[in-house]
């Protein structure tokens, strides 16, 4: 059956018609009576007049007219006099498609104290719709193809000169892959490592399942490696590549030391490991001078994930990859069949970047958030002497664990509090990779609430935490 397409500014509607062509009312009736049975076209919706269906479809209005009447006369269709002709609203529940089965609306937390949202509120609107209207103003059509698939090249020229500045990367335009979130890069990486042989990967325990989950659906057997005050354990690395999140551990909150850093690139370039840095949120630092990348020591060695998800939003899916050149190619392949991002919010981005707005929202996001982490930091304070509770990874980035003490309320109690005070964090105990007794902990990001919303966020957050 050929598909048509009835859709002309003579009619004015776009409507997609299985038609078999056969220029007989009865194929054209019943190709009008599909459309309406799918919800093609709707009840109450206008259809083309008879002259212009039939100019859209070039068959004779006689045609036209007998399948409307015939539709009329089923009940399909509603003629009155003088008014267009329109779709009945006759069919009966049974006659209808079944409506898909409701899904539960995702829960917006009352006081959202989940880590790694930023504050959503403060994404600079006005920086972002001006950086956009210059892109559509000055772009040419051409940019409109498909494009390259490592990303636009403006946005990657901008990231390279950024990255250097503020994270001591190391890289170039030609090394720089744009990815739909650290998400799709770290998909990617592991298809790429795959490919050349490298079946199992380190993750720091703990880290976010979620990312474990990504390795291990492309290919990659998980294995997790302890982290203590200095960072990752170098001594009990087992695989021939590592995730490592040194600026600010996900979620232990340890920044990785100068010597443990060093000891990690040697122990990678002599074993020819491969280390992803992920710098999920290396931009914000609080207490010291701030904490360079690690790619910055060994580029050949590391690759550099970076991501907008916390400098901006996580609904703009813009992370970059900085490679070591033998990698780009392999990368890059990945990234090919059509899993181009959204080019007119990488060159925004690139844009916002080129212009200094990005550079000042971090600074501002930067003071503001450390306003909050002050706050929070004296709430606790009171919790720390009555309960012994320990806040850790308080330098930097955007949330804090806290320890609890093991003769004090479980992981499990305190989560239950919150759930009936509508705040939502989250439990340390399923982010541990090895099975086994772990330190119970909470993790608190301290950024997402509205800025209006802190104050009273941050008591429902201690009432929580004080029982
Ligand atoms: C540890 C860590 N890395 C990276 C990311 C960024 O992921 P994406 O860019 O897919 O939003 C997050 C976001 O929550 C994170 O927690």
């Amino acid at each position: 059956m050929t598909r048509d397409r009835s859709s002309s500014p003579e009619s004015g509607l776009d409507l997609h018609l299985d038609w078999s062509g056969r220029p007989d009312s009865g194929a054209l009736a019943e190709a009008l009576r599909a459309a309406i049975r799918d919800g093609r076209l709707a009840a109450g919706s206008r259809v083309p007049s008879t002259r212009a269906l039939a100019h859209d479809l070039g068959i004779a209005r006689g045609t036209v007219t007998r399948a409307y009447v015939q539709l009329g006369t089923e009940g399909f269709l509603l003629s009155r006099q003088g008014a267009p002709t329109t779709v009945a609203d006759r069919l009966r529940s049974g006659e209808r498609p079944e409506p898909a089965a409701p899904r539960p609306a995702p829960r917006t937390p009352r006081w959202d104290f989940r880590p790694g949202r930023p504050n959503l509120s403060a994404f600079p609107r006005k920086d972002w719709l001006a950086a956009s209207r210059r892109i559509l103003r000055t772009m040419p059509a051409d940019d409109l193809d498909y494009g390259d698939p490592q990303g636009p090249l403006a946005l990657r020229e901008a990231l390279t000169e950024y990255l250097r500045r503020a994270r001591a990367v190391h890289t170039s335009p030609d090394r720089l892959i744009v990815c739909n979130g650290y998400s799709e890069a770290l998909s990617l990486i592991s298809r790429a490592l795959h490919a050349r042989g490298v079946t199992s990967v380190d993750f720091e325990d703990p880290s976010l399942p979620h990312f474990r989950t990504i390795a291990e659906d492309n290919g990659m057997s998980v294995h997790g490696v302890p982290v203590d005050d200095g960072g990752i354990d170098v001594s009990a690395l087992r695989s021939p590549a590592a995730v490592v999140t040194p600026a600010h551990q996900f979620p232990l909150g340890v920044t990785m030391r100068a010597q443990r850093r060093t000891a990690l690139i040697r122990a990678a370039k002599a074993d020819g490991r491969i280390i992803v840095e992920d710098d999920y949120d290396g931009e914000f630092r609080f207490d010291r001078r701030p904490v360079g990348s690690l790619q910055g020591m060994a580029p050949d060695t590391v690759i550099y994930a970076g991501t907008a998800s916390k400098t901006l939003a996580p609904a703009l899916r813009i992370a970059w990859l900085a490679l070591p050149a033998r990698l780009v190619e392999p990368v890059r392949e990945m990234k090919t069949h059509g899993r181009y991002g959204p080019l007119f919010d990488q060159l925004a981005l690139g844009e916002l970047l080129r212009s200094g707005a990005y550079d000042q929202h971090v600074r501002r996001s930067r003071a503001a958030y450390r306003a909050r982490r002050e706050q929070l930091l004296e709430g606790l304070d009171g919790l720390r002497t009555r309960h012994r509770r320990y806040p850790a990874g308080i330098s930097a980035g955007l949330h804090l664990t806290l320890r609890l003490a093991p003769d004090g309320p479980s992981e499990q109690e305190i989560m239950a509090r919150a759930r009936s005070r509508g705040v939502e964090l989250e439990a340390l105990g399923p982010w541990w990779v090895r099975r086994g007794e772990h330190p119970p902990g909470v993790v608190i990001g301290y950024a997402a609430p509205a800025e209006h919303a802190f104050r009273p966020a941050l008591e429902a957050l201690l009432d929580t935490l004080d029982p």
